[in-house]
């Protein structure tokens, strides 16, 4: 796994709490931000958007990601994800998004899981969250 230098990694955290704090969770009072690196250095931020009909809700990783692919940012200029929820100790993906990252992401690429108790911050790679992930016959 490529290790993000700390500096970098701070930025990415930084952008995903300002990000959360934009989240719109009326529903389940549960902000989640999502800050997505590229190689190039931009960063991409996403965060969670609810609906009354819940099934319509989209969550931060996927906003992030969608949010790459509408800006023509292919999967290989992105570098590292990093997902954070201040109402857990450490967040961890719905299946739904490891799905969707696996489609649109390097299977190599880290995705950095973070909560209000920084100690228990965990990282996988994309292939790490989904083994054995369903993939559309070529
Ligand atoms: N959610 C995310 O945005 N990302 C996750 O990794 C887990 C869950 C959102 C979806 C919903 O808005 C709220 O958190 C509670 O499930």
């Amino acid at each position: 796994m490529d290790d993000l230098p700390a500096a970098l990694y701070q930025q990415l955290l930084d952008e995903a709490r300002a990000v959360a704090a934009r989240a719109w969770c009326p529903h389940s009072m549960f902000p989640v931000g999502a800050a997505l690196l590229t190689r190039d250095g931009r960063i991409l931020p996403g965060c969670n958007v609810e609906n009354a009909s819940f099934g319509l809700t989209n969550c931060a990783e996927r906003s992030a990601l969608f949010a790459a692919v509408s800006q023509g940012v292919g999967r290989e200029s992105l570098r590292a994800l990093l997902v954070y929820a201040p109402g857990v100790p450490v967040i961890s993906p719905c299946g739904a998004c490891r799905q969707v990252m696996l489609e649109l992401m390097p299977p190599e690429c880290p995705v950095y899981c973070v909560g209000h108790d920084p100690s228990a911050s965990r990282a996988w790679t994309v292939a790490e969250l989904l083994p054995g992930a369903f993939v559309f016959p070529e």
